[in-house]
């Protein structure tokens, strides 16, 4: 079959048909220098602020979603068969303000008005996803969302009111069959490849696609998310011609339970994961919340997250602890390893060239497992981890039978702290067990002071997370000395 030469997306009531497009192109440029769509505003360019805040509509399992997502760091390729809605096209049929317009009017959600587009597209988001949702989840879906000014309490009374109000008002839940019907007719099934200048973009057919083109163009830039590769761009100014988009590939997204575990697709994303990792493992639900925000963790994917090797990627420390298993693939050959084999060295991790990550294979919990996630960051929200650090133990007759903890941010990869669990091997599950382990800390890591954090504070962290771990999980835990303990005053 040919290739397509174009890329095909709705943007509003409008159908776009683009051939001249360079891998580089960001949404947000599109919106406002080509379309003139100036209500998304440009505020940090990082998929930090909110203030580019669309909706991306897709297929997905027949159905078409709305998510949230950053226009800024979105890459126009990649929205080849999606519906992208604006703040402009938010009004009702009858030409009157959207409910979460209406509301934040009432309810004085706006001052200087700069973030408002952005707010009022996540809360329109939230209005379609969450029937009658509560504070926490108000707050949860505006952490992507910065305002400066209002402060944050009209705006979530305007939330409370408008999410609250008849969802059949909304035109994103009226429209809805009529732009799935529109978007099943853009499809063809065919790759598409798109170019302007020297710089070209190729979006697979399928997975099996993905994999002829990366041996053919072996170095080309893999883009899943987009949410560090396109940092690279909008702050790094870097070319990644020729890229390959998979954000598209069904094939790449599918999180499925097999016999012994969850398979989950390099593809998935942070909001595509959640519910099957949690329902398996629900001490993770507080820690993936922790991770960017909603628009972030509706772009950025697991898979990414593993690929680009980061020390303080929040993911591999707890996929490791988990006794994870990476699959890599490159033409027709798959190989699998071990999640831990696969980070080598500071910028460095077992990927040959033309080969890419198709899933990642997490075991079932073993009986008698204990688990904790813990992330440390400056700011609850929207922050890097300084330490991250994962807990896994197996208990048997009072005793600690098998022990894998993670650490990231201590070193330069993510990494066991295997002097640790060998101290807690064999070991009585009792606090003195837990506090022998942490004094092994420094033989497994010496990590670096950056602006982020000190060595010491580093190491100190870490040590105490594994009080924390054993006050949060023995018996009868005092909750006083567990809150003393967190807050590092113990
Ligand atoms: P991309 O940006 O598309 O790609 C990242 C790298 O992986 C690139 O090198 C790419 O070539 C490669 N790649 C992607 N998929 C594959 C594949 N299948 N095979 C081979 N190579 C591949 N990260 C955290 O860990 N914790 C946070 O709290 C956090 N907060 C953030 C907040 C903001 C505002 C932003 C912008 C980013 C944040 N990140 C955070 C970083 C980022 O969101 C994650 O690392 C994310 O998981 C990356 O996934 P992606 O799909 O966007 O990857
Ligand atoms: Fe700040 Fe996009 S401009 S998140
Ligand atoms: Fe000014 Fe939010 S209204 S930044």
């Amino acid at each position: 079959m040919e290739h397509r030469r174009e890329i095909r997306f709705l943007l509003n009531d409008a159908t776009v048909v683009l051939d001249a497009v360079a891998a580089e192109d960001t949404l947000l440029e599109f919106l406002r220098l080509t379309r003139r769509l100036t209500g998304t505003k440009e505020g940090c360019a990082e998929g930090d602020c909110g203030a580019c805040t669309v909706l991306v509509g897709r297929i997905a399992a027949g159905e078409l979603v709305y998510e949230p997502v950053n226009a800024c760091i979105r890459l126009l390729p990649s929205l080849d068969g999606c519906h992208v809605v604006t703040v402009e096209h938010l009004a009702d049929a009858v030409g009157g303000l959207h409910p979460v317009q209406d509301a934040m009017v009432a309810d004085h959600g706006s001052q200087c008005g700069f973030c408002t587009p952005g707010v009022v597209m996540a809360l329109a988001a939230l209005r379609v996803t969450t029937p009658a949702p509560s504070e926490d989840e108000i707050e949860t879906a505006l952490q992507g969302n910065l305002c400066r000014c209002t402060g944050y309490a009209p705006i979530v009374r305007a939330a409370l009111a408008a999410c609250h109000e008849d969802r059949r008002k909304d035109s994103l839940v009226s429209g809805r069959a009529a732009a799935l019907a529109r978007l099943r007719a853009l499809r063809d099934g065919r790759r598409a490849e798109v170019g302007r200048d020297d710089s070209h973009a190729i979006l697979p057919a399928d997975v099996d696609d993905l994999a002829a083109v990366l041996a053919a163009h072996p170095d080309a830039t893999v883009v899943a998310g987009a949410t560090d590769v396109g940092l690279w761009i909008t702050k790094g100014m870097r070319r990644i011609s020729p890229a390959v988009f998979i954000g598209h590939l069904d094939g790449l997204r599918q999180v499925e339970t097999e016999a012994g575990g969850l398979r989950i697709g390099a593809g998935a994303t942070y909001t595509e994961a959640e519910g099957p990792l949690c329902s398996s493992f629900p001490h993770l639900r507080d820690y993936l919340s922790r991770i960017a925000g909603w628009q972030v963790r509706n772009m950025g994917t697991i898979g990414g997250n593993i690929a680009n090797g980061s020390p303080i990627g929040d993911m591999p420390p707890v996929l490791i602890a988990l006794g994870a298993e990476l699959t890599l693939r490159q033409g027709d050959k798959r190989r699998a390893l071990p999640l831990e084999d696969y980070f080598l060295d500071y910028g460095k991790q077992d990927r040959a060239p033309g080969e890419f990550v198709e899933s990642v294979f997490v075991p079932k919990p073993t009986p008698g497992a204990v688990h904790a996630a813990y992330k440390v960051s400056k700011r609850r929200d929207e922050d890097i981890s300084s330490v991250a650090a994962a807990f896994n133990v197996t208990l048997q007759d009072g005793k600690i039978s098998a022990a894998r903890i993670a650490f990231g941010g201590m070193a330069a990869t993510p990494r066991r702290a295997t002097a640790a669990e060998a101290a807690l091997i064999g070991a009585s599950w009792v606090e003195d067990s837990l506090i022998a382990a942490a004094a092994e800390l420094p033989a497994d890591f010496t990590p670096i002071t950056d602006w982020r954090a000190s060595s010491t504070y580093r190491m100190t962290v870490a040590q105490n997370l594994f009080r924390r771990f054993w006050l949060e999980h023995a018996e009868g835990a005092d909750t006083v000395r567990l809150h003393r303990a967190a807050e590092g005053v113990e």
